[in-house]
This record gives structure tokens, sequence and C-alpha cells, in this order.
């Protein structure tokens, strides 16, 4: 019988980004199949999604072949903070590596339209602000962040290779720091850390003097945006910055949390991680040209959401 459904593969939609990207799909009528070895995601986070008629999951290591009929894959597998990410460096590469090779394997072999979970990480510290998709970045490719980064850098090679060489039909999406519910309560990521840390009283740790800045998405702006990139026209494919420009000092997201908490924590000062970016922000210029896109989440509405995730996960009232 004829299958109506798009046929859409989710790799790593265990995870914080890829649960709401399932949830989302199943919303547009996919058929959807999550695949995930749950290094960093849980079963929890799409526990609601099981039982679903279209929904499936999978436990599967993208580090290996995948042979599945589907029509589009979001590839989002592979750890994404600095605590997991370096717990084993040489998994990350891999993951980041051959699971870009795997799923580009499959998108060659079913036709099908593939779309990769980049990282503004792909710049590295960089020297020119806002970043433009044009700046090539400034990575450190023997440092601790380089798995992760030149992981990901090799995975864009790989992506436009596949569709130089072979046609395949691609997509780059370079996510900037995203944040919501299900984000991972011990990753060390800035805003899970400092809402946990603010929830349970304790110290809230800001490194250096927290005039580093960063700009914070808000996951329903960005699950919005992967969704417009994957059926825009395929020239469009990028890459895309995708993130909300507002940028705010580490400093201000620690008070602002403080504050909308009522929380009694006390801010304390640690040494800066080495290749700890100073500024980060995203030039979405592309994005809103092309996607007819940007956010539309205020940081403060976003973070009551994501407090709320975390009371409730932390059982706190
Ligand atoms: N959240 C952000 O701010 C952000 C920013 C830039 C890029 N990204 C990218 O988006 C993607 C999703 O990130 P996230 O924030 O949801 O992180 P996450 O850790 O919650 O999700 C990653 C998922 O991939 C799974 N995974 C890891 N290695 C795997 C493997 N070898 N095989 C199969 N599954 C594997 C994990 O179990 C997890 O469910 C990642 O590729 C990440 O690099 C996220």
């Amino acid at each position: 019988m004829e299958d109506l459904h798009r046929r859409v593969l989710v790799t790593g939609g265990a995870g914080f980004l890829g649960s709401h990207l399932c949830e989302r799909l199943l919303k547009a009528d996919c058929d959807v199949i999550c695949a995930d070895n749950f290094y960093t995601g849980t079963k929890n986070n799409v526990a609601h999604l099981v039982g679903h008629p279209r929904f499936e999951v999978l436990r599967h290591d993208v580090t290996f072949p995948l042979y599945v009929e589907v029509d589009e894959i979001y590839n989002l597998a592979c750890p994404a903070s600095p605590i997991h990410y370096q717990f084993d460096p040489v998994q990350t590469v891999k993951t980041a590596v051959h699971g870009a090779i795997n799923m580009l394997g499959l998108a060659k072999r079913v036709k099908g339209k593939i779309l990769q979970a980049s990282t503004s990480e792909v710049y590295g510290d960089p020297t020119v602000h806002p970043q433009t998709e044009s700046y090539w970045g400034n990575v450190n490719q023997i440092g601790p962040r380089a798995c992760y980064d030149e992981g990901k850098r090799c995975a864009e090679t790989l992506f436009f290779d596949y569709h130089r060489q072979h046609g395949v039909n691609i997509r780059i999406a370079r996510i900037f720091n995203t944040y919501g519910p299900r984000m991972h309560p011990n990753d060390g990521r800035v805003v899970s850390n400092f809402i946990v840390q603010a929830l349970k009283g304790d110290p809230i740790t800001v490194y250096g003097d927290g005039s580093q800045t960063r700009s914070f998405c808000f996951v329903d702006d960005l699950i919005d945006a992967l969704v417009r990139l994957m059926a825009a026209p395929d020239e469009a494919f990028g890459p895309f910055n995708l993130g909300n420009p507002d940028e705010y000092t580490i400093l201000e997201l620690a008070e602002r949390i403080v504050t909308m908490i009522g929380s009694r924590s006390r801010i304390i000062r640690a040494p800066l991680p080495q290749d700890d970016p100073m500024q980060r922000c995203p030039d979405i210029s592309r994005a809103r040209r092309i996607l007819d896109w940007e956010p539309s989440v205020p940081l403060e509405e976003g973070l009551e959401r994501t407090i709320g995730y975390f009371k409730s996960l932390l059982k706190v009232e």
C-alpha cells in the first residue's frame, strides 16, 4: 500500500534537540525513526512518544552503518557539551566523522535529503564578530575541544564532498547555543548549569570575569529553523548560522536566573577553561533572507519554561 507520510530518520533523536525534533515531525504527520545509542540522550526524553503509531526508536550507534528506507535524515547524533564530548574524545571524532560517512552513505543509497547538525564551534575562537557563514574559523586543532570542533568541521567537508562528488542533497545547519527543557542537568552547559545551581541554592560558577558574551536560542525556535531548512529549495543547502543574535554577558545571564528563581545562590568565579571563546554571536542574515526565519521567543520566556522543566526534574517547588 502506498505510504503517504514522509519517512524521516533522526539520529541522536533521544537527545535534547532530537527529542523536540521528533515531536515536531510527528505533529507534521511524518513517520519518524529515532536512532540513538543513549550516550547522552535518554529514553525518558522520548518516552511520551513511544506508542505513537508513526514513531519508532532504534538503539543504534552511528559509527556503524544503518540500512533503513527513509526520505529525509536529520543527523544530530553527537555528544554536544564539552564535558560529554571530552569524556571520550576518540569516540567523539568517530561519531562526528564515521557517523557522517555512514549517514551520507545512507542518504546516497536511498536518494534522500540529509541535514547535518553542525555547530558554531566550527568557528573556534573567532576573530571576527558577529560570525558570517563565509568566515573560516580559528580552531586549535590539537586542543581539548578539537575532537568536537574538528570532527564537526570534517563532517561539513564530507557533506560538501558527497554533494559535489555524488550529488547528495545536503543541508548544513551551524547551530549556536540552544537551550530549553530536556537539556541534560549535568552537562556543564551554561544555562542548565546556572538554573540547576540556582534551584539548589548552590554557588553559581562564572568562569573568568563573566564579561564573555553568548547568545541563547530557545529550542522551539531552533527546531523551526531546522524544519524550514530541510524544506528549503535544494540549492539552499547552506551552511546556515542558526541561533539568536541577542548577546548577553555570562554575568548578566547568571544574575537574571538568580532573580527569576528568587534564589539565595551567590555568584562565584572560577578560572576560564582553555580555548573558551570570549564572544559568540551569529550573523543570521542568510537564514532571515533565504529561510524567512528568525528567533521569536524572548530570553525571559524561554528561561521561564526551562526553569519550569528543571523544577519538575529536580522536584523543587
Ligand atoms: N544544543 C546546542 O546548543 C547545540 C549547539 C550546536 C550544535 N549542536 C548539535 O546538535 C546535535 C544535538 O545536540 P543536543 O544539544 O541535542 O545534544 P544531546 O547530547 O542531548 O544529543 C545528542 C544525542 O546523540 C546521541 N549520540 C551520541 N553519540 C552517538 C552515536 N555514536 N550514535 C548514536 N547516537 C549518538 C546521544 O545519546 C544524544 O541522544 C549535536 O550534533 C550537537 O553537536 C547542539
